[in-house]
């Protein structure tokens, strides 16, 4: 009996098959420009193996790391709103075109920890921005976590007149600009693929970015010192588009949005922990200065001409909105 059975199932599909009506499995393309051993890739294989065994196959994730696809997110998000890609997870400021106040994650020491962060991405505030790509034909999906920026230079930068004359790479930002200029320093906006040559033939001096990505990008092989100043945040914005959502049929749009609710937890579950693998690898491989409260209270007050130029800019109702959940 089982025998027949088999049988009728294989001449069921050679038969749908030859008429061509095997369904092709729905493909989510998901570019993203870190490697995949950080919070960003942890989460996006764990978004890959929920929805492929939700829907038994029949939708695929296509993962792209390491810039392979899409050099830099801002070109990521061109594709993303002509659906030749179906997920971007850009760090938030690289959607300060469509909403100024994205750039809140680069505001000077406003978060406490990742915790205060998480409460943030729960709130109503978190609700409006990501409403706010909606003209834009973008869906916001919710936000993960990667964790603080600190510096790196080939001098240790404890106290502001270190930064005084030194060029940083930074992501295209206001407010990271206006952050270096209170330094002294200078901002160069550089794709993040373009940052390890940048380091590599001197163009700049250094950079600042999250200790799993400063691990997984090398930057120990060109660059002597890591400077703990946790001064900003760097996390992600979760982004789908229109035309690929209301593609979807209702169980697969379940399946999907399932998918990045699992993906949510596993990020804010991995970042901390992939950072502070990071940080333990990076104690062999670099020298790592460690700021007092003091020096960093130093630092805050030499950056506080950031709020008074980036505050309207980036609104004071969010600004204090996340102030209250610290
Ligand atoms: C950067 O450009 O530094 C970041 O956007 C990289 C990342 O974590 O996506």
């Amino acid at each position: 009996m089982k025998r027949i059975g088999a049988l009728f199932t294989v001449l069921a599909l050679t038969l749908g098959a030859s008429l061509g009506l095997a369904a092709k499995p729905v493909v989510i393309k998901f570019s993203f420009v870190t490697t995949l051993n950080t919070p960003k890739g942890k989460a996006a294989q764990a978004l890959k193996a929920y929805i492929e065994e939700k829907s038994g196959g029949t939708m695929k994730v296509e993962l792209y790391p390491s810039s392979q696809l899409y050099k830099d997110n801002a070109e990521g998000l061109n594709a993303l709103i002509f659906n030749n890609i179906q997920l971007l997870v850009p760090s938030a400021t690289k959607l300060k075109g469509y909403n100024p106040a994205f750039q809140f994650v680069d505001m000077p020491y406003l978060f406490k920890d990742t915790e205060h962060f998480k409460r943030f991405t729960q709130s109503e505030a978190a609700k409006k921005l990501l409403n706010s790509l909606d003209k834009a034909g973008l869906v916001g999906l919710g936000f993960w976590p990667n964790g603080f920026v600190h510096f790196t230079a080939n001098k240790p930068l404890r106290k502001p007149e270190d930064f005084k004359g030194l060029k940083f790479r930074t992501q295209t930002s206001g407010v990271l600009e206006a952050m270096m200029k209170a330094l002294g320093a200078t901002a160069v906006p550089l794709a993040f693929s373009e940052v390890y040559q940048a380091l590599q033939q001197g163009v700049v001096d250094g950079q600042e970015n999250t200790l799993s990505n400063i691990y997984t990008q090398r930057y120990y092989e060109v660059q002597k010192y890591l400077s703990l100043t946790r001064h900003h945040r760097l996390d992600y914005v979760v982004i789908t588009n229109k035309i690929f959502l209301n593609s979807l049929t209702p169980e697969q749009k379940k399946i999907f949005l399932e998918g990045i609710a699992h993906a949510n937890e596993v990020a804010f579950a991995e970042a901390e922990k992939l950072n502070q693998d990071a940080l333990n690898k990076l104690r062999d491989l670099m020298e790592v200065v460690e700021l007092t409260d003091a020096e960093r209270e130093a630092l805050a007050e030499a950056l506080k001409p950031v709020y008074d130029q980036y505050g309207d800019k980036v609104g004071w109702d969010l600004i204090n909105a996340i102030k209250a959940l610290r």
